[in-house]
């Protein structure tokens, strides 16, 4: 059936839009490429033009395959040209009215079996379908930033689509390269209903001075794997998108933690919207915060906590000398927060900050109102020493890396239990849709669901936020003994 798709219309040109143009072109298909005006018409032939170069300098692709490529895509600035096209999917901007106008159009316009696409972010595909008279054939199609590279394409079925659809589109999908999860139409789906909240967060974080934006951002990719921190993914998806779906997700859900961070709102009305505009979180031409490698001044270190990783033994074979905590010019705490309620036990508290070790790249520097600069800057500088990145920032329950680790993998457990999607579909989708090296729920067994319970409750404990609090499914199946939700859906 997926065999039916042969020419396909693409009404957006933008960033995704060119990309999934060149998805389909890559994959044989004859494609129609729309456009409001000549000149951004011409942007979304440059997109595809820089993205196809790229490979052809990388050496993905030769000069004639590159040329196939582009010959299989029509520029154009008239819908009606779609008449004959299998399949449209329209990548315009995320606001409601434009899309229900346009797919009124593409109903007038496209032949009666022609299937009608979106690739919302987070919209209603049932709301969008029912402006047509053929909500049967219409579906959503949502791809992932940069359409090119990443494998998943999530299809997006309402209780209007018609029967067998979603695995037409799903086959379709396949014949892409892609990956396809099909699922229900709720607000953000699986991937952007997980990720949105994740960066939400983060950027309240960097809004609560928590820690610096590079600091966050190096935090998650060094200590937990990920292709791009919260800030530079922000960036490449674009505020004013990140922004609306957080909306979308706020008015479906009232959950605090979808509301959009109001440095979010900020940055977008300013213009500065990311890579899109040149300017986000990050800008290109700032120069990299430098990094100093001076030596730790101090000598003499106690470590206090439990210090199962040889913490202490890495510090003497490093050459400094481990004391007790009273003649210390440093005085690390492992693992343990609040960092503070140690240091007003301690006859030197300024000397004392907290240190969490996370995986064998970073390490987070927790600093109390009562830390010295002096010494948060020694540890770090010791920390460089012993070859990890360290992450400054304040004494907060779970410092940066659990504070928005374990939230989201909360999410994902409310998620399935919510029944929306299956565990294996979920870390499929998060793998595919953002290049993570797990999914939550591997992410989970690895941890513990134990230690993550743990974590949520001491969250809910210091920031009283209700989402934090542990899903009821991720308490019973600690209370019962149950090492990995795996063991219930298999
Ligand atoms: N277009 C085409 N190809 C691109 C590209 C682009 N914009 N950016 C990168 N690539 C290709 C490169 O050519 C390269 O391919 P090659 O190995 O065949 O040469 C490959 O991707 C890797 O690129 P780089 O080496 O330049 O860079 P990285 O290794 O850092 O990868 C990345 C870049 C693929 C963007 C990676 O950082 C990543 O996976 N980031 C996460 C992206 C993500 O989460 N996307 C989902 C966002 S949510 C979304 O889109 C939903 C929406 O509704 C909001």
């Amino acid at each position: 059936m997926a065999g039916t798709f042969e020419t396909v219309g693409v009404v957006g040109l933008g960033t995704m839009g060119a990309g999934i143009a060149e998805v389909f072109a890559r994959a044989g298909l004859a494609v129609t490429g729309v456009e409001a005006d000549p000149a951004a018409l011409e942007r979304g032939r440059g997109h595809l033009e820089g993205s196809t170069g790229r490979a052809l300098a990388r050496g993905r692709l030769t000069e004639a395959e590159r040329a196939e490529i582009i010959g299989r895509v029509t520029f154009t600035t008239s819908l009606e040209d779609l008449g004959d096209a299998d399949l449209v999917i329209e990548a315009i901007p995320e606001v409601m009215d434009y899309k229900r106008a346009l797919f009124t159009d593409l109903d007038r316009v496209c032949k009666p079996s022609a299937v009608l696409a979106t690739n919302t972010s987070s919209l209603s595909v049932t709301a969008i379908a029912a402006t047509t008279t053929r909500p049967g054939r219409v579906i959503g199609m949502h791809f992932f930033n940069p359409a090119p590279v990443m494998k998943l394409v999530e299809v997006v079925r309402t209780v209007t689509t018609d029967e067998g659809l979603a695995d037409e589109v799903a086959g379709l999908a396949r014949r892409l390269g892609k990956t396809p999860v099909t699922v229900g139409d709720r607000a953000g789906f699986v991937v952007n209903r997980l990720l949105l909240p994740y960066l939400n967060h983060a950027a309240a974080l960097l809004e609560n001075g928590l820690a610096g934006r590079d600091d966050i951002d190096a935090a998650m990719k060094l200590g937990v794997g990920l292709p791009m921190g919260p800030f530079a993914l922000l960036d490449l998806i674009g505020l004013d998108t990140s922004y609306e779906i957080c909306e979308v997700l706020f008015r479906e859900t009232r959950d605090r933690r979808h509301a959009p961070a109001p440095v979010l709102r900020e940055l977008v009305t300013a213009g500065l919207l990311g890579r899109k505009s040149g300017q986000g979180f990050h800008c290109p031409e700032e120069p990299q915060s430098p990094s100093p490698h001076e030596k730790p001044s101090a000598a003499s270190i106690a470590v206090l906590g439990e210090d199962p990783g040889g913490f202490a033994a890495q510090l003497s074979g490093a050459g400094f000398k481990i004391v007790d905590v009273e003649d210390a010019e440093l005085v690390v705490a492992l693992s343990s927060t609040p960092v503070v309620e140690q240091a007003v036990r301690l006859p030197h508290p300024d000397r004392l900050v907290g240190l969490h070790l996370v995986g064998d790249q970073i390490a987070e520097v927790a600093s109390t109102a009562l830390t010295s600069p002096e010494t948060a800057r020694v540890a770090a500088g010791l920390l460089r020493i012993l070859g990890r990145t360290p992450v400054p920032c304040k004494d907060r329950a779970e410092f940066v890396v659990d504070a928005l680790l374990y939230p989201y993998l909360n999410d994902a457990v409310r998620m399935y239990e919510s029944g929306y999607a299956s565990v294996e579909d979920i870390d499929t989708a998060m793998k595919l849709g953002c290049g993570y090296p797990a999914g939550p729920f591997e992410t989970l067994d690895r941890l513990g669901l134990a230690t993550v319970r743990d974590g949520l409750r001491a969250l809910y404990a210091e920031y009283r936020e209700p989402s934090f609090a542990p899903a009821p499914l991720l308490d019973q199946l600690v209370t019962a003994g149950v090492r990995s939700i795996r063991d219930l859906s298999s």
